[in-house]
């Protein structure tokens, strides 16, 4: 699905895959707390992570691979960060999901990976997904 934006005074459609945040609130509802420290790995361009700040979830860290979406993600955030709760720590940076060794074991409650780990299944290394899956369990 696509969202329009106005960012930086031009309109865009950005893409949300599969499912976006009313979609997904029930069961976020169900599984997670608002406190929880929340990772979405491969966050490409999506709203996912603001619009969960917005509705109360407080420690999110999202992160893609490839600059263009943390820079539209930061960009964004600039824009909205009047919209935020206060005390919500919400932020975007460049990552790989295959190196997440400067993560500490157990800092991490919930992993909340939309359309990152199939993307990796599909292409060419089995051991990039399997490497991904591996630092998830510590
Ligand atoms: C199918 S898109 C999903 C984007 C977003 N999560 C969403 O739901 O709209 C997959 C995203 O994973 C990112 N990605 C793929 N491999 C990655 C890796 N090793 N580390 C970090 N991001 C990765 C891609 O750049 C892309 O933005």
């Amino acid at each position: 699905m696509y969202n329009k934006l106005t960012l930086g005074g031009m309109e865009q459609d950005i893409k949300e895959w599969y499912v976006d945040y009313p979609q997904l609130k029930g069961y976020l509802m169900e599984h997670t707390c608002h406190g929880d420290k929340i990772i979405i790995p491969g966050c490409g361009k999506s709203l996912l992570a603001e619009d969960m700040a917005k509705d109360g979830f407080t420690d999110i860290w999202a992160f893609d691979y490839v600059q263009d979406c943390v820079d539209f993600l930061n960009e964004r955030l600039a824009q909205e960060e009047n919209s935020l709760p206060s005390g919500c720590n919400l932020s975007y940076s460049l990552g790989d999901s295959s190196n997440m060794d400067n993560l500490e074991d157990s800092s991490i409650d919930v992993v909340l990976d939309k359309g990152l780990l199939d993307a990796v299944v599909t292409g060419k290394s089995q051991l990039l997904a399997q490497t991904y899956v591996y630092a998830l369990q510590q």
